[in-house]
């Protein structure tokens, strides 16, 4: 069976390079890629959900194969909803696995027919996090080699306003 179209799910609170260098690579691998925003019970949240998606799309509108989504419900109904069976993870360090491999093991009992891969992200990013990058901005600090400039201009706009 051929793997066409893979899922990039998280929170992208908001998107950062790690989370574009993980989406350009893969949509050089895979025909669609499908971003979705989903909610995680463990974190709340700075930006809206509409925000997050204006700020994805703003990020990946150089890539033609990609498209971004929000659910509401569990990763794989999702999954499910588009006919996708391929999950793409990026691992940043070994901090990292713990929470992926509870993440992974949740996915597969809840629907064995989804497969999640996973990908370094690139040594330039491995360090930098949605949160680490909002912590840096709310102390005005600047964040332009962490996120695009829009959405720099979105976490000024948040923090100092
Ligand atoms: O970027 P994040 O916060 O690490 O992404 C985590 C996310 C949103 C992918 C995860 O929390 C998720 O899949 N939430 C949807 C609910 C779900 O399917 N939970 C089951 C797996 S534990």
């Amino acid at each position: 069976m051929t793997n066409t179209k893979a899922v990039i799910p998280g929170s992208f609170d908001p998107i950062t390079y790690g989370h574009i260098d993980i989406i350009e690579r893969s949509a050089d691998r895979f025909e669609e890629i499908h971003i979705c925003v989903l909610k995680n019970s463990s974190k709340s949240g700075t930006f809206t959900v509409d925000e997050r998606i204006e700020l994805i799309k703003e990020s990946v509108k150089h890539l033609t194969n990609v498209v971004v989504h929000q659910f509401s419900g569990l990763l794989v109904d999702f999954c499910d909803e588009i006919g996708a069976k391929t999950i793409i993870r990026g691992l940043r360090a070994v901090s990292d696995f713990e929470y992926e491999l509870r993440l992974t093991s949740m996915n597969k009992k809840l629907n064995s027919d989804v497969e999640t891969f996973y990908m370094m992200t690139s040594t330039n990013y491995s360090f930098i996090s949605s949160s680490v990058v909002k912590e840096v901005a709310a102390y005005k600090a600047n964040v332009s080699d962490f996120v695009p400039e829009h959405v720099a201009k979105a976490l000024n706009k948040k923090f100092n306003k």
